[in-house]
């Protein structure tokens, strides 16, 4: 059975293929390369192409024929979505209209789908469940609030069922090192702490010490990839089953600080990360841990890896390894 994967070449996308294809599912892959890597691509097809070329999206539901549509590709940082909101605008919600213009039309209408938690914004000392209201204080989770506002609408109006995982903070990587987390330019916290600790970058920056946490750094829910892709298969399942659209967090409850990250980053590299304290990022929410159940309840989802300490070590185990480099 083919899955439409877009975004099927980069960090989470490339992690699904494999998952994917370990189910006994063919991924196709259809990525523009903007921000993934055709090395990632290793478990099916590959297309290359845009969300937003309607032309090359009829041509390969047409050609595949695919049975579901796993939605990854996405632009996803936060601090360039605040200096350039129109990007977002464009790759991330006229994109995905696009696709589900062309998903529609060609009958594809079960559809699994990459949100974030940076869609509900700052909620401070606020459970985040999936019934928490959304007030996005970034354009990256203004995107992707609309995009799942299209969800509904296209449910509505054409049948479409969608599972939308709300994901908190993804990190590690495949613990086999075949594919891992690789972005040009890095922003997120553990690649680059570990960019650090390898001497390839001089020092972390800490974005803000004056937060209301314990220690003043910002605190994020960290949930490993290969766990995060697990429950993409149980949504695909659930899609299957027939049992209509679903919102649900991918998240483990468990909040770490910055400093924590970067603590649990020197045990498990046995070097000290080097570090200097900076500014806020703008667009940065204090705190975002999950407080909900849902995914395990009713998905049947278990987190297996996502303790920091794995995390950091199947990353570590990647980055020494050094893949798409070349
Ligand atoms: N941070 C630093 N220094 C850095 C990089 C990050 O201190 O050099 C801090 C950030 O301020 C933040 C934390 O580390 O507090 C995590 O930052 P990331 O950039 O790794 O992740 P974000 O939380 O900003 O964003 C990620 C994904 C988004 C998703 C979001 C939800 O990139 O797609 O998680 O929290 F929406």
């Amino acid at each position: 059975m083919n899955v439409l994967v877009t975004g099927g070449a980069g960090y989470i996308g490339s992690h699904a293929c494999k998952a994917l294809s370990a189910a006994g599912y063919t991924p196709v892959t259809y990525d523009n390369l903007a921000t993934g890597w055709q090395d990632a691509v290793k478990f099916g097809p590959f297309e290359k192409g845009d969300l937003t070329d309607r032309d090359r999206l009829d041509q390969i539901f047409a050609a595949y024929r695919p049975a579901a549509v796993m939605h990854f590709a996405a632009l996803s940082q936060v601090g360039e979505s605040m200096r350039d909101p129109g990007l977002y605008w464009h790759n991330n919600v006229a994109g995905s209209l696009c696709l589900l213009q062309a998903a529609v039309q060609a009958g594809c209408l079960d559809f699994v789908f990459s949100s974030t938690c940076a869609t509900y914004g700052d909620h401070d000392n606020v459970v985040l469940d999936e019934t928490t209201p959304q007030h996005p204080i970034n354009a990256y989770g203004a995107s992707k609030r609309a995009i799942e506002d299209m969800l509904r609408d296209f449910g509505a109006a054409y049948g479409l069922n969608s599972v939308t995982f709300r994901y908190f903070n993804v990190a590690g990587a495949d613990p086999e090192a075949e594919v891992g987390e690789f972005h040009r330019p890095e922003t997120h916290l553990i690649p680059l702490m570990l960019d650090a600790v390898r001497g390839k970058r001089d020092a972390l920056t800490i974005f803000g010490t004056d937060y209301d946490t314990a220690d003043g750094t910002c605190v994020r829910d960290y949930v490993h990839v290969m766990d995060l892709v697990e429950a993409h298969l149980l949504g695909l399942a659930w899609l299957e089953e027939g049992r209509g659209s679903r919102v649900f967090n991918l998240g483990t409850g468990a909040g770490f600080s910055v400093r924590e990250v970067m603590d649990q980053g020197a045990a498990v590299t046995g070097c000290e990360v080097p570090f200097v304290e900076g500014p806020r990022r703008p667009g940065d929410c204090t705190r975002l841990v999950s407080g909900s159940s849902r995914a395990e309840s009713e998905l049947g989802w278990r987190p297996r890896r996502s303790n920091l300490a794995e995390m950091i070590a199947d990353a570590w185990r990647w980055h020494q390894a050094g893949h798409y480099e070349k």
